[in-house]
């Protein structure tokens, strides 16, 4: 049975969800998406990944259908596809607008796009005995709030890591760490978490969000401040986060040993908050 994906205000099999060689999405990357996260047939936090949508799209001018409209699509391929555990995307193009033009349509004929897929969750090894990373220049725009579809410049990094026997690529600009190919990432000096503050050289990731929750309420010391390449280097403890991701154990970087080289306390005790964070959140 072929998966059913949601297009346009239709819920059809995939192979008939055909887009416009002109949509903008296709021509200029001209759009927006999110992944939310279902456990057990619940969204994990899906208001606040559309309200993200919502600020990502006021910041490229992207007029998005209603909140109600996505939530039903993101609910609807999850249901139609009788997935429990799924990891949910949706995009909203600005559409097909005629023949390609850098100015903006006046009309708005977004595309929207929903699909629900098995979650790519780390490899169970990776989480029990850490993960490989490696550093690469940041070279992407100074936007990385939005949550924009153009992403070539993360799948480059993501490559360069596979193609060197890691997991994560680590963006670095002006010597300071901004975040993962498709993860914020978190650094363990002298007992105190340092994680990149929210602004435009980074994704505010709600699974970030939700680990500073954690910290503040349980004491944890964290701070919203950039480290060095080269203090990330001799830190005790690396770990990145996401969606798909949740939190995941750092332990080589560029070839160098973090810390004992092996999952630190602090990602440990930070990964089994956050599972149990979902499982009060989705009740
Ligand atoms: N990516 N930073 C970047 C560049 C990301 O692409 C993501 C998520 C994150 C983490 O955000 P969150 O905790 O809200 O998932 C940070 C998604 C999962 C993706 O592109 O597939």
């Amino acid at each position: 049975m072929s998966e059913i994906v949601y297009l346009n205000g239709d819920f059809i099999p995939e192979e008939q969800a055909l887009v416009s060689v002109e949509d903008r999405g296709m021509l200029f990357a001209d759009g927006v998406y999110e992944v939310a996260r279902a456990y057990g047939g619940r969204f994990f936090l899906l208001d606040q990944h559309l309200e993200r949508m919502q600020e990502s799209a006021r910041l490229v001018r992207l007029p998005l259908p209603s909140a109600a409209e996505l939530r039903a699509a993101m609910q609807g391929v999850l249901q139609r596809n009788r997935m429990a555990d799924a990891s949910v995307y949706l995009s909203v193009t600005r559409g097909h607008a005629g023949p390609r033009s850098h100015v903006l349509p006046t009309e708005a004929h977004p595309t929207v796009f929903a699909a629900a897929r098995p979650t790519p969750v780390p490899d169970p090894r990776s989480i029990q005995e850490g993960a490989a990373a490696i550093s690469v220049p940041d070279r992407r725009w100074h936007m990385c709030h939005v949550k924009s579809i153009g992403l070539l410049l993360n799948t480059l990094a993501k490559q360069a890591a596979v193609e060197a026997g890691a997991q994560e690529a680590l963006f670095v600009r002006d010597g300071v760490l901004t975040e993962g190919s498709a993860t914020n990432a978190f650094v363990v000096l002298n007992g105190q978490i340092w994680t990149h503050p929210s602004g435009p050289h980074i994704l505010s990731g709600i699974t970030r969000d939700v680990l500073i929750e954690i910290c503040q309420r349980d004491g944890i010391p964290l701070r919203q401040e950039g480290v060095l390449l080269s203090q990330l280097y001799a830190a005790q403890e690396v770990f990145v986060s996401g969606t798909n991701t949740e939190v995941l154990p750092i332990v080589r970087v560029d070839g160098r040993t973090i810390g004992e080289g092996r999952p630190g306390a602090v990602a440990r005790r930070l990964l089994d908050a956050l599972h149990r964070y979902v499982a009060t959140s989705i009740q």
